[in-house]
């Protein structure tokens, strides 16, 4: 039951210096940061991350969003983890994300308007979306050394 997930903060999230206010959202609900880095990557890795999309008609945008400047990246763990994570993200366009969710607390755009604009949607967030794709991601992120186990007071009060 106590999985791993891989979440980055976007260019777009770092850029507009919303990390910790991100952050705090996961910390808050008690799942634990196990590793966490600042990446700038390049066009090869965003086809390694984002290899389902790479055929896709947004994916050259995509790909231009993603290495356009730094993105923090963090695994966190939890009790499913994954699903939590990503009903905190919220819905992948911002214009469907419910409000209360990260994207739909600090974005509104639809892929609508993104695609007339030949841009990506900007939605601060990317979070696994199943086990296999968390397993996946950690290991193209992060090297066994750079992840970390250790206890929080949500190990003591609510586990
Ligand atoms: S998700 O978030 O994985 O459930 O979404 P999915 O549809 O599987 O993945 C799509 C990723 O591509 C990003 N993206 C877009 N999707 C659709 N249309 C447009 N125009 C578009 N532009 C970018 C979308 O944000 C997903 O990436 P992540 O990083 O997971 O959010």
């Amino acid at each position: 039951m106590i999985e791993r997930t891989l979440v980055l903060i976007k260019p777009d999230g770092v850029q507009r210096k919303v990390t910790g206010e991100i952050i705090t959202r996961f910390e808050k609900v008690g799942v634990k940061i196990i590793g966490m880095k600042m990446m700038w990557i390049d066009n090869d890795f965003s086809k390694k991350h984002y290899k389902e999309h790479v055929e896709k008609p947004f994916y050259p945008g995509l790909e231009a969003m993603i290495t356009e400047g730094p993105v923090v990246a963090m695994v966190l763990e939890g009790v499913h983890v994954i699903e939590i994570i990503r009903k905190i993200v919220g819905a992948t366009e911002p214009h469907k994300a419910a409000p209360g969710t990260i994207r739909g607390d600090y974005a509104h755009v639809s892929a609508e308007y993104a695609n007339t604009k030949n841009m990506s949607v900007k939605n601060l967030v990317h979070a696994s979306g199943t086990k296999q794709e968390a397993e996946a991601e950690i290991e193209l992120w992060f090297k066994p050394e750079e992840l970390h186990s250790y206890k929080t007071v949500h190990d003591v009060h609510t586990l």
